[in-house]
């Protein structure tokens, strides 16, 4: 397998992750209840908007270096729940898994040279890892 092949099936790898993540937090927008639902109903569905920008980006990519894009998400599962910090424990379990899908993307893209899409993919593991602190913080 080619290096441009191995990255392609990487990037569908998180296309698939940012589609499970597209779900997930359309999801937990839907059911977060409470006092609680005044903050992280607008949180989810920020999430649930920065996974389609973040699938967008990766399936431009995907189309660029000649790949088919995926079009299922990622197989695991979306565990349902009503109680606002599983919710968001769950959240941060996806943030880290996607934090890591990315990081090991941005290795296979240095070994093709590609800057414009480094720079592309970098600004999609940045905000990853602003995620994962964020559901930090708010986890009790
Ligand atoms: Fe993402
Ligand atoms: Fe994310």
């Amino acid at each position: 397998m080619s290096s441009v092949d191995m990255l392609i099936e990487k990037l569908n790898q998180a296309l698939a992750f940012e589609l499970r993540a597209i779900n997930m937090y359309a999801h937990y927008a839907a059911y977060v209840n409470g006092i609680n639902r005044i903050h992280l109903n607008p949180l989810f569905t920020t999430e649930a908007t920065e996974s389609i920008q973040h699938a967008n980006i990766v399936r431009g990519a995907i189309v660029k270096l000649g790949g088919i894009c995926v079009t299922e998400r990622h197989a695991s599962e979306i565990v349902h729940t009503e109680d606002y910090n599983e919710m968001l424990k769950f959240a941060l379990d996806t943030e880290k898994y996607a934090s890591e899908l990315y990081h090991g993307i941005l290795k296979s893209v240095e070994q093709i040279g590609d800057d414009e899409l480094f720079d592309s993919i970098e600004g999609i593991y940045f905000s990853e890892l602003r995620s994962i602190e964020e559901m930090r913080m708010l986890i009790q």
